[in-house]
């Protein structure tokens, strides 16, 4: 009686937590709220196996990040010299630097002085201190963009989807006087407010200038600015691939050439003569 009531019991418990497992996997989660909406998976060159970045829409992508998102967003880890030869020639690059003040010293006086920008000078910061970035956007800290595309989940999928995605917020959800309904940001409420439309930079390749054009490219951009070594690391895993697989090859190829005298060895038994004759006795001394 003891042992079947055990049973029934253990059977039981075995049973509800299966149903449970079941149910977790299988039910529609409804944290879109908290989690925020899942991006879709976009083309990108730079995510197929050996796809590269496309240099003409990093080159746009940094027009954007200059016209748009500098007036909020800091891109520390990014100084004018990595742009050249990836997007701009030198001389475009020292161009653009020289339009910024930097200030500079302290010179034989012991005073700081400013002096336009130069290759070696980082992207300047639109902020001062992180404190005077709240100040000016209603206490939220704009993030620095330098590895934005590595830093959140779902990556450059997530960014794209994330500044093309301000809509109306659905009934029944009240957004805080401030923030933007946005449903692929966590939480659903974001501080930043759409800044990305049709026309708002002029491309000067004659690239269209639509909101869903110019997200891509200032997100390609971000994604270089992330990831930088992309392109040299697919170009010698290339390598890498080519080199190790004929490496392979070839060891196969020797193993078989050495074992060869081994594997095609035939072994033969050679039965005496006297095979079928009983041996002697043992002598009686
Ligand atoms: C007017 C100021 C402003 C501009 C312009 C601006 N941002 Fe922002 N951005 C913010 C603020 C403030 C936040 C913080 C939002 C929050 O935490 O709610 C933010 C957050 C972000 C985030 C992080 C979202 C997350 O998941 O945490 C990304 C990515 C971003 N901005 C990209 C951009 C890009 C790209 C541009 C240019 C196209 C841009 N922003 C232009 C103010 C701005």
């Amino acid at each position: 009686m003891y042992n079947a009531l055990m049973g029934t019991a253990a059977t039981t418990a075995v049973g509800a937590g299966l149903t449970l497992y079941y149910l977790e996997k299988n039910s529609a989660h409804a944290n879109m709220e908290a989690e925020g909406l899942h991006p879709a998976d976009y083309p990108f060159p730079q995510k197929k196996l050996f796809g590269t970045f496309d240099h003409a829409s990093i080159r746009r992508g940094f027009q954007v990040f200059k016209e748009v998102c500098s007036a909020c967003h800091s891109l520390d880890l990014v100084h004018w010299r990595n742009l050249v030869d990836v997007a701009y020639t030198e001389d475009e690059v020292r161009e653009m630097a020289e339009e910024f003040e930097y200030t500079d010293g302290p010179d034989d006086k012991g005073e700081m002085f400013e002096r336009p920008g130069k290759l070696t000078d980082p992207i300047p910061r639109p902020y001062a201190n992180e404190e005077a970035a709240r100040a000016a956007n209603a206490g939220a800290l704009p993030p620095d963009l330098s590895l934005i595309t590595k830093a959140r989940h779902g990556g450059v999928d997530y960014i794209y989807a994330l500044l093309t995605g301000y809509c109306d917020p659905p009934a029944g959800v009240e957004v805080r006087e401030g923030l933007n309904y946005n449903p692929y940001f966590p939480g659903g409420a974001i501080a930043m407010a759409q800044n990305i439309f049709d026309g708002v930079v002029e491309y000067e390749d004659g690239t269209p200038n639509t909101a869903s054009q110019i997200a891509k490219d200032v997100v390609t951009f971000l994604n270089w600015a992330a990831e930088p070594e992309l392109d040299d690391r697919k170009k010698i895993g290339a390598k890498a691939l080519l080199l190790f697989s004929s490496l392979t090859l070839m060891a196969l190829w020797i193993k078989r050439n050495r074992w060869h005298t081994l594997k095609s060895r035939k072994i033969a038994f050679n039965s005496p003569k006297n095979w079928n004759k009983k041996p002697n006795p043992p002598s009686k001394n």
